[in-house]
């Protein structure tokens, strides 16, 4: 930045406050636009902070996909500590991510009550962006995108996302260029289709674990992806937590059986094969 001199040539040690349209911050960070987005829906002084911390988590998931994204990306070329810078930043914004589960970890059914009619049949269930996640995790789900018919760019992008390969998907496209035994139907399966675990997969991975030396690019590559799984299980399970705090066992706004619905989904291990291979070292 650039900084005005005195008559002795030192800095100014004031901040320039003359800028004859918005400020250079405000042109960068749009801080005016971010921060008139919270259109509340009822009077309780909770719901601000209920609807803040869904966009913040909503901006997360946006730089979390743009890292996934980045690290596919470097995979598909080969450039792997390109891919694991990505995915290191990634394990350091989840982190942040699941931090933010703070001011709504304990909420009352009371405390809850008091905007969530206001919610109406909105539900974290319809984020396009959390979507956009999971299929980088390998996913996939067409009946996903049934919910944004109505939203065409956002339509688009789930669409984009749900034919490209998975950040798994290279991953194991990877293994292959390196040697390793992936099966055919694993490196030609249909990408629109949730990954299916594989025992010639888990038995990849256990040889990659069972000599870290040996390929240990690739046995780092496994270590972050693994952090990365259990970043996301522990997202999955403090939304659980707080939720069953919230509304006990009672239906979803978003019309799932809510808890054992959700319960369901944080049963599901992120990159399977990478937990089972475990077992077999
Ligand atoms: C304590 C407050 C919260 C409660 C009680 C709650 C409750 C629920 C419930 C019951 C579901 C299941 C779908 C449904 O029927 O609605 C759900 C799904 C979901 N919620 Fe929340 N939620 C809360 C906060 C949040 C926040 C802050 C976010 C951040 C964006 C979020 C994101 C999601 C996502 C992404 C799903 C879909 C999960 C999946 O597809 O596996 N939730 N939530």
């Amino acid at each position: 930045m650039s900084q005005a001199l005195d008559a002795s040539g030192a800095g100014s040690d004031t901040p320039n406050l003359d800028f004859a349209g918005t400020t250079p911050y405000e042109d960068y960070v749009q801080a005016d636009v971010l921060t008139h987005l919270q259109h509340l829906r009822s009077d309780d002084p909770g719901e601000m902070v209920f609807l803040v911390t869904t966009q913040v988590m909503e901006l997360w998931f946006t730089v979390i996909v743009h890292e996934w994204e980045t690290a596919a990306k470097a995979l598909r070329e080969d450039r792997i500590p390109a891919a694991m810078d990505a995915l290191k930043r990634s394990l350091r914004e989840l982190e942040a991510l699941n931090a933010s589960w703070r001011p709504l970890a304990q909420l009352t059914p009371a405390q809850f009550n008091s905007y969530r009619s206001a919610l109406g049949e909105g539900s974290g269930f319809q984020s396009a962006m959390y979507r956009r996640m999971e299929f980088l995790l390998g996913d996939k789900s067409a009946s996903m995108l049934v919910p944004h018919r109505g939203a065409p760019r956002v339509h688009a992008e789930l669409e984009k996302a749900l034919q490209e390969p998975s950040l798994y998907d290279e991953v194991l496209r990877l293994l292959a260029r390196r040697g390793l035994p992936v099966p055919a139907s694993v490196l030609d399966r249909d990408l629109s289709q949730r990954y299916e675990p594989s025992p010639q997969v888990e038995a990849v991975w256990t040889e990659l674990y069972a000599d870290p030396d040996g390929q240990a690019d690739l046995h780092r590559l496994g270590e972050v992806l693994t952090d990365v799984a259990e970043l996301v299980w522990r997202w999955r399970n403090d939304h659980l937590v707080a939720t069953r705090r919230a509304m006990g066992a009672k239906t979803g706004t978003g019309g799932s059986a809510g808890v054992t619905w959700l319960e369901k989904r944080a049963q599901k291990n992120v990159f399977p094969e990478l937990w089972t291979a475990r077992s077999h070292v």
